[in-house]
């Protein structure tokens, strides 16, 4: 449900590293098994990581997310009304990367980025110009988004899916908000289907992030959650017949990294 479009007070405030402190003594294992208790660790999460997170992303890429966001935006915009106007939704925005870089490439659609996290939402909107034009940002969850049927012309998803308690509901709610014809293009990191390089990608995301989330945050989970959230996540092939099974025809995929990393874009039927 979408709550507000502005922030609440207090949530732009930079975020002491005393707040990764809610983690002590968490049973992460149990959080991030648990639907009904992953996003009580989820969104805390975010909210401490949200003033690094472009750096992160960034460094931790060696700069290949620029290159993933570009194509995902790209192939939105070409599927948008070819009058330049339409509806496009940002789900789980973070700080706004592909809202922004959609709303620069089409100045007239209607460009929304919701996100969970108030602390990235807050940081969406200090990115946003101060002359109101641009994306909105709102705080909401992307399984229950509260916006009417059909509304949107084209949804994105950048690593969206991959963090939400049951990923297959958050398909439905964003099946249910495209109007029939419209397109979603979703990114994230999914289990390669090779099982040497699972393991060797995983390794590698689980001893990374925990070194960077313990330099950065004093705590390792909170960036070896990534390679938590991936095994508990799904292939690519895999993704691509649960948005078959939800509503979706056409959909087409391309894989990066051997599959640890895809760019789905599926048209609602
Ligand atoms: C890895 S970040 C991706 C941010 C941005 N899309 C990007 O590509 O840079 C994942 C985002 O998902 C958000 N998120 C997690 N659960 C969510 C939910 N149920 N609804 C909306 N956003 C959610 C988090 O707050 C976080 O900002």
């Amino acid at each position: 449900m979408i709550s507000d479009s502005r922030v609440p007070s207090g949530a732009a405030a930079a975020p002491d590293d005393a707040d990764a402190a809610v983690f002590d003594g968490l049973d992460v294992a149990a959080h991030l098994g648990d639907p009904t208790r992953k996003q009580a660790f989820v969104t805390p999460m975010f909210d401490i990581v949200a003033p690094r997170y472009d750096d992160f992303t960034r460094r931790f890429s060696f700069g290949m997310d620029a290159r993933w966001k570009r194509d995902l935006a790209a192939r939105a915009v070409c599927a948008m009304p070819a009058d330049g106007g339409g509806n496009m939704l940002d789900v789980a925005c973070g700080t706004g990367d592909l809202a922004f870089a959609f709303a620069r490439a089409r100045p007239h659609a209607r460009v929304l980025g919701i996100d969970a996290s108030t602390r990235m939402i807050a940081r969406a909107i200090e990115r946003s110009g101060v002359d109101g034009t641009g994306p909105r940002f709102a705080v909401g969850d992307l399984t229950v988004l509260g916006l009417p049927d059909a509304s949107f012309d084209v949804v994105t998803a950048g690593y969206a899916l991959r963090n939400v308690p049951v990923w297959r509901d958050g398909i439905r709610e964003l099946s249910r908000v495209l109007r029939p014809g419209g397109r979603l293009l979703a990114l994230d990191f999914y289990l390669p289907p090779s099982r040497l390089w699972r393991a060797l990608f995983l390794t590698y995301l689980q001893v990374a992030g925990n070194v960077v989330g313990w330099r950065w945050h004093g705590r390792a989970i909170v960036y070896g959650y990534i390679a938590h959230s991936i095994r508990a996540f799904t292939t690519a092939d895999d993704f691509s017949a649960a948005l078959l099974e939800s509503g979706f025809v056409e959909v087409r995929v391309r894989t990066y990294l051997a599959g640890g990393i895809a760019i789905h874009e599926a048209i609602r039927g």
